[in-house]
Formats: structure tokens, C-alpha cells, sequence
């Protein structure tokens, strides 16, 4: 059985797959996860300027089962880097507690954009927990608990993240050939920032378009690495500038 899921997981590396992650992590073996960077819908009935939407926004059935299987197939004495809604924050950390993360940490997203105005505050940041299985060593230099966010333009995702700002999190929060994944992974950031940035990832997506669009976005980086890395391209650091990834 641990063979045919360790099969499950190679098979899985440096892929997005399609479908609902619970059942995809199910198929996973425990602790084969060295970092998880996800970003799930936050239960807002979230809906652009231009009518997109996303699924599983509305309720919240998939939120307990799908952090007990994240927090089972990560590694322990690792971390997990979970954004969140903050009108549910509640039930995020009731699912995270339940599941058995402990939070160490918790990280704002400042944008220099407002996503949206009410009679009270205009909206300016995302935000996320940082959370542990076990007891982790810090790997990288502890980052600052408040980044930028970086303006994408939402091309291929309604909630799309900027490459660029993940970058940071994933080199503080795992090394070089480690299996990062993200269970939400929508148009496919965090997979780009963590090829991108020598790691190793495994993508999940219920949504066929945006799992289209994520499987094509990896061709481009990985066509982009690739003409990085030949002996025509001057040496230096795989990330340079930021880049439309
Ligand atoms: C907030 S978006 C992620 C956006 C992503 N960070 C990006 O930069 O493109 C959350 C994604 O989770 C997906 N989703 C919702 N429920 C899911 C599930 N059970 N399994 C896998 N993906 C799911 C949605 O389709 C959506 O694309």
C-alpha cells in the first residue's frame, strides 16, 4: 500500500492535477510533503468585476477534511502557509486546530490597490497563517510578517497571486529539491514560485479552466528555466527581475 502511494506522489511531482484535493491527498502518503503554500477560497461568495467566481466558496464542507489530509501528508517539524478569509477566520482555525496544526505565526499581504470599498475600510491586504506540524527548525532567514503584494492583473485567475511575492515565503519556509505543495492551486502561483525557485511542486485543481490554465503557465516556466539554464543565457540567479510568469 506504502509503495502504490509512494508511486502516487512521484507521479504527482512537478504536475497540477485535477480534481477535488481531498481525494487527491488522500491518495498521498502521510509525511511525503516538505512545505504546503495554499491559498483557498476564503467562504465569501467571492465574485469579480467581470462575474468570475470561484467553486467552494460558499460552504465550508471541504474546509475540516481537506486540513486533516494536508496536515497529514506534510512532513513533521514542517510548516504550512495558509491564506485565509478573515469573516471565517474562526472555522479556519477551528479546521487547522482540529487538524493538529499550531499557529506560529500569521503574515499580511499589503497591496498597493484596493480590491474593494465598504462604508468602513477599503480593502488592502490578504492575509495568512503560518502553521506548524510538530516543532519546526527555521530552515531559511525568518521573513517579515508583512509583504507586498504585487498587482497581477488577474489574467488567468480572478484571485490570482503574484509570483513575485511568494517567492520570499517559500526560500524561508523550505530548501532547494523539496516537494512543495499547494492544494488550492488555482491558476498556479505558488507552483511557478517554487519551480522558479529550485523546489519541487505538486498542484491541485478542482476548476477544469483553471487547471488548463495552470498546466500551461508550468510549460512556459519550465520553457523559461530551460533557456535560463543553456550556455547561451548569461549565468546568474534563475529569479532575476520580476517577470509575468
Ligand atoms: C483563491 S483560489 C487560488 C488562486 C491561486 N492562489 C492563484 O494565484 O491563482 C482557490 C482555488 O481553489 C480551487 N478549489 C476550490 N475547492 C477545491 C478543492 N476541493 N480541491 C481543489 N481545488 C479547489 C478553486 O477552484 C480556486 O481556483
Amino acid at each position: 500500500m506504502q509503495t502504490i502511494q509512494n508511486n502516487q506522489t512521484n507521479q504527482l511531482i512537478n504536475t497540477i492535477a485535477q480534481g477535488d484535493c481531498i481525494e487527491v491527498m488522500r491518495q498521498m502518503p502521510a509525511n511525503s510533503i516538505d512545505f504546503i503554500l495554499t491559498d483557498p477560497p476564503y467562504l465569501v461568495n467571492f465574485r469579480d468585476r467581470t462575474g468570475r467566481t470561484l467553486q467552494n466558496d460558499t460552504s465550508s464542507d471541504w474546509l475540516r477534511p481537506a486540513m486533516k489530509e494536508a496536515y497529514r501528508v506534510l512532513r513533521n517539524n514542517r510548516l504550512m502557509l495558509c491564506f485565509y478569509g478573515w469573516p471565517r477566520a474562526e472555522k479556519f482555525l477551528e479546521a487547522w486546530r482540529e487538524a493538529g496544526f499550531r499557529p506560529v505565526g500569521h503574515m499580511v499581504f499589503r497591496k498597493s490597490y484596493t480590491t474593494k470599498s465598504t462604508e468602513f475600510l477599503r480593502y488592502q491586504h490578504e492575509q495568512a497563517y503560518l502553521l506548524a506540524k510538530g516543532r519546526p527548525a527555521m530552515i531559511g532567514q525568518p521573513v517579515a510578517d508583512v509583504q507586498r503584494l504585487l498587482y497581477t492583473g488577474n489574467r488567468l485567475h480572478p484571485t490570482q497571486k503574484a509570483v513575485m511575492s511568494l517567492i520570499p515565503v517559500i526560500r524561508a519556509y523550505s530548501l532547494p529539491g523539496d516537494v512543495v505543495l499547494d492544494a488550492f492551486c488555482g491558476s498556479g502561483s505558488t507552483c511557478a514560485a517554487a519551480l522558479l525557485t529550485g523546489r519541487k511542486y505538486i498542484g491541485i485543481e478542482l476548476d477544469a479552466e483553471y487547471h488548463r490554465a495552470a498546466s500551461e503557465r508550468m510549460e512556459r516556466v519550465e520553457e523559461r528555466i530551460a533557456r535560463r539554464s543553456s550556455p547561451s543565457f548569461p549565468t546568474g540567479c534563475i529569479v532575476s527581475a520580476p517577470q509575468r510568469a
